[in-house]
């Protein structure tokens, strides 16, 4: 594993970190999941990330972390960094939502209650918030920090014009902001219209999340919707309705490119993520420990030749976003 700078900070990060979000609630399969985040800690994945709201159901991916944790980490805490967030719905009532300092700090508590943690490394706000100031919402990180409940804070899913004010408000607290957490892939590039310059330039890390397209960007989907993949589950934030016959011809085309380059195409679609030095770090997701261990494998070829770049380009020209 390499682990790049994060930012202007003194942190590092795996160039691949791994996300809970799906595969680690109460529906999935302890053991699965232990097994999943193990592999990635001896592969040095050192970067777990979850959020308030994972699971399903809400909170139950901190508890089996937690539980995990506990068991099978005890003495590596300081060999690890966990991030949480707050910002879309956790519980019942005006208190469990958005942005609000009350939400914040609730929040972030009951998520150290579930992992049994002292504090988190990150704290995320998860998406911004249209109605509450932002100075208040940015006031809640600061506090969470000088509390001693996080180490830095970041945020996610913050568009350039937000990202800029609340970076700003950050740095007159004196609680900058370490990294953002944009959905970036090959299918969704919103992030090369301003996002990534602003970062690069305020020395702010970024970690991409759904990489690989919640799964579309491997070979997976190339002959039909397999019955264990994401699309198939109830719970699966992939529809089948967004893998188009059209997304499949693209996918086979990509898949064609990966194979010239001696890669699988979840290989080639997350090191095109890092093939920019100001990505930080990738965050992927896994079902079973032989994608990570499939996954991890991209970091053995990183550089792509401009053909093989407008290549890309071509083949996704007018794709819809995922
Ligand atoms: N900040 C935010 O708003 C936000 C939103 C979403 C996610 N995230 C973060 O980003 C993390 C990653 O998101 P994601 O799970 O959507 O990422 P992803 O890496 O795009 O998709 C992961 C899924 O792809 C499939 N997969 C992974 N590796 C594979 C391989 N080598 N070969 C074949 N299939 C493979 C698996 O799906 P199957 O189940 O089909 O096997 C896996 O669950 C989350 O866990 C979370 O931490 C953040």
């Amino acid at each position: 594993m390499k682990y790049r700078r994060c930012g202007n900070s003194g942190l590092k990060l795996p160039e691949i970190s791994l996300g809970l979000w799906h595969n680690f609630g109460h529906v999935d399969q302890l053991e699965n999941s232990a097994k999943i985040l193990q592999l990635a800690f001896d592969n040095g994945i050192t970067h777990f990330d979850l959020a308030n709201n994972y699971g399903p159901p809400p909170g139950s991916a901190e508890e089996n972390f937690g539980k995990i944790l506990a068991r099978d980490f005890n003495g590596y805490r300081d060999e690890m960094i966990i991030s949480s967030k707050a910002g879309y719905t956790m519980w019942d009532g005006p208190y469990g939502d958005w942005g609000s300092k009350k939400y914040l700090v609730s929040s972030l508590d009951q998520s150290l209650k579930r992992m049994n943690l002292d504090y988190v490394d990150i704290f995320y706000h998860h998406r911004p918030d249209p109605d509450t100031p932002l100075e208040e919402t940015m006031a809640a990180l600061d506090l969470i920090v000088r509390q001693g409940k996080a180490l830095y804070v970041g945020l996610s899913n913050y568009r350039v014009e937000e990202a800029t004010k609340a970076i700003s408000i950050l740095n007159d607290l004196g609680t900058p902001c370490l990294i953002h957490q944009p959905k970036y892939s090959m299918y969704e590039r919103w992030v090369e219209g301003g996002l990534l310059d602003l970062l690069g330039n305020e020395g702010i890390g970024c970690i991409p999340f759904s990489p690989l397209a919640q799964g579309l960007l491997t070979d997976k989907y190339l002959k039909g919707i397999p019955a264990d993949s994401r699309a198939a589950k109830a719970h699966g934030a992939l529809q089948e309705n967004q893998i188009t016959a059209e997304k499949v011809s693209q996918l086979n085309k990509l898949n064609d490119l990966a194979k010239s380059r001696g890669q699988k195409l979840a290989q080639m679609a997350l090191s095109w993520l890092l093939r920019d030095n100001r990505i930080t770090s990738v965050l992927v997701g896994a079902s079973r420990p032989e994608q990570l261990a499939d996954s991890l494998a991209c970091l053995t070829n990183t550089t792509f030749s401009p053909d093989e770049l407008t290549q890309i380009d071509v083949i996704l020209a007018n794709a819809e976003n995922n």
